[in-house]
């Protein structure tokens, strides 16, 4: 699909995570120079950040096969060992969602990830025995929004921990131009920082931003991204100077209106707006925190001042 294709393959394409990537590219080479597995990674970050591309592009560099499930996808025990005994040796399973493992799959993956090595128990009762197996070495790349949803012994066995920091408007604005390019639509520097300043931060949201612009300047323009084009598509489809959504204003809205700016709890607040729990605390929540317009507290969610000002309310205290 488009949406693929726009990833960057290999680590001289991917743009920002600096840190990471320059890490990342050490502990690769090495492994390569030792001719052994890499170290297991463990990625965690907002969603949209590029773990997924992350775990593709140290695959690519690798020259390894990559195995992609995901923590809810793997019900048992059984699952998790018939994808352990297919891999070929040094292949790269990839994880998503690593938190939601359950316990009991999670415990296969303890002597998997430490030994290269299954523990079988065979039998009930006293006369149980367990029986290893032998696997061939591989590199296990977990990914999740939410570090602290992991439990101790599986952090613990990841080589490498790698956090994803929300990008620059300057990166942003990089990856914006790139993907214009391998979009075909022509775009100015004003145009990709306009969609870059409004993207939360996230990739994602950026090349979403850049496709629904393009719709707009092909079908009602020249088809030329420039920055007035741009800011006229965003402000079409209600993603303000922030790259506040309508869903971002409704959260806050209703704190202020609703529960006089909080405190508020977050099932409450969920249920008020329609949508899931987890959604609001992996996905909107995070971004409005770090712009400072939200703060978890004891007693639930609160707005600030700030917040309050940028919408042309009064704080309700
Ligand atoms: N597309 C999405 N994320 C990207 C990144 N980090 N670098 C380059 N292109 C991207």
């Amino acid at each position: 699909t488009v949406e693929f294709s726009l990833r960057p393959r290999y680590l001289s394409e991917y743009i920002g995570q600096n840190q990471a990537k320059e890490n990342l590219k050490v502990y690769i080479e090495a492994a390569k120079m030792r001719n052994e597995a890499l170290d297991h990674v463990l990625l965690y970050g907002p969603p949209g950040l590029g773990k997924t591309t992350l775990a593709h592009i140290i695959a690519n560099e690798l020259g390894v096969n990559i195995r992609t499930t995901s923590g809810p996808a793997i019900e048992r025990p059984g699952d998790l060992a018939a994808i352990l005994t297919n891999l070929q040796p040094y292949d790269l399973l990839f994880i998503d969602e690593i938190h939601r493992l359950n316990r009991s799959v999670e415990e296969v993956l303890y002597p998997a990830m430490e030994d290269f090595a299954l523990d079988i128990v065979i039998g009930k009762g006293p006369s149980a025995r367990s029986v290893r197996i032998d696997l061939t070495p591989f590199t296990l790349v977990g990914a999740t929004t939410r570090v602290g949803s992991l439990s101790a012994p599986l952090r613990d066995r990841f080589g490498v921990v790698s956090r994803l920091e929300y990008y620059s408007v300057e990166d942003l604005a990089f990856i914006v131009m790139r993907s214009a390019d391998l979009l075909g639509v022509g775009i100015y520097e004003e145009g990709a920082l306009e969609i870059a300043t409004r993207a939360r931060g996230t990739p994602r949201i950026a090349n979403r931003l850049l496709k629904r612009v393009r719709d707009f300047v092909q079908v009602e323009r020249d088809g030329i991204i420039t920055g007035e084009a741009a800011r006229y598509a965003l402000d079409r489809i209600q993603v303000d100077k922030l790259g506040l959504d309508h869903v971002d204003h409704r959260l806050l809205k209703v704190i202020i209106e609703n529960f006089r700016g909080g405190p508020v709890g977050v099932d409450t607040l969920a249920a008020s707006i329609g949508e899931e729990r987890h959604t609001v605390e992996d996905v909107y929540e995070p971004y409005l925190m770090q712009i400072g317009f939200l703060q978890r507290t004891p007693r639930g969610r609160m707005v600030t001042m700030k917040c309050c000002q940028f919408l042309g309310v009064e704080w309700p205290k």
